[in-house]
């Protein structure tokens, strides 16, 4: 793992922008995991920035995120797909063809999440998976738990992350207790992961992800065993290192 500490959540958002840049510039075909949450709104505008000065071209990117709200219609505000065309996808020449992200509103839960592990297969793997972090240590949406779990599934969402995420929604009551997340082994077989962590909340999960045992209780500890993460984290996120 190589962590990097930028001084504040500009910096941060700057440098894990310029490595997907770099990754776009090396294979403009390139296939990215994408993620959403706070986090990785800063990257989206940098990468935003960047495409209108002519530095990088979605045009034969491929993309794939990690999670959707189960049961959220995509025109809902709060939805995963909605916050990747606000954030990223209405500002770029990403293909509408090219973008995938989980549908939470399908009628088949298994046949959506088998379908969706064999579209990032078909399109070759992930080159470059982006991670934000749960306080509780998630992935995706990955929740602590006693195993691992392999596939793109259906996940019942902890309390705490209900809780965390509320703060989006009107009421807590508001807040799907239900998602659709890549699993486990979706992100470790990407090729590179980009993991970003910001501000004091995060530190206790930075720290169990680096330095704790590898296991499923908290879920980020698997990427100790991916041959090429970076870890890019502001200083508040780094203080228990
Ligand atoms: C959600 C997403 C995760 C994200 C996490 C942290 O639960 N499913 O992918 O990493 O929130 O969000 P934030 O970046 O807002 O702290």
């Amino acid at each position: 793992m190589r962590i990097i500490v930028a001084n504040d959540y500009d910096e941060m958002s700057r440098k894990a922008a310029h490595l997907i840049a770099s990754q776009m510039i090396l294979n403009p075909e390139s296939v990215l995991g994408l993620a959403t949450g706070s986090t990785p709104i800063g990257t989206y505008k940098e990468l935003i920035k960047l495409y209108k000065d002519g530095v990088i071209d979605f045009s034969k990117i491929k993309s794939f995120n990690l999670d959707e709200y189960f049961e959220l219609p995509k025109d809902n505000p709060q939805s995963y797909d909605y916050f990747m065309k606000a954030n990223l996808f209405n500002h770029v020449n990403i293909g509408e063809e090219d973008i995938n992200i989980p549908n939470g509103m399908c009628e088949n839960i298994e046949r959506e999440c088998n379908d969706y592990e064999k579209k990032i297969i078909e399109a070759g793997g992930i080159d470059l998976q982006l991670l934000g972090i749960g306080r509780n240590s998630h992935i995706g949406f990955n929740e602590p738990g006693e195993h691992f779990e392999t596939n793109t599934h259906l996940v019942q969402l902890d309390e705490d992350t209900i809780e965390a995420n509320s703060r989006f929604f009107d009421s807590v009551d508001d807040v799907p207790t239900k998602a659709i997340s890549m699993g486990i082994g979706s992100i470790m077989k990407a090729k590179k992961i980009l993991l970003l962590a910001s501000g004091a909340g995060k530190a206790d999960a930075i720290y169990d992800t680096v330095n704790g045992p590898i296991t499923p209780k908290v879920p980020a500890s698997i990427l100790q065993l991916h041959p090429d993460v970076v870890i890019i984290v502001d200083k508040e996120a780094a203080s228990r290192l």
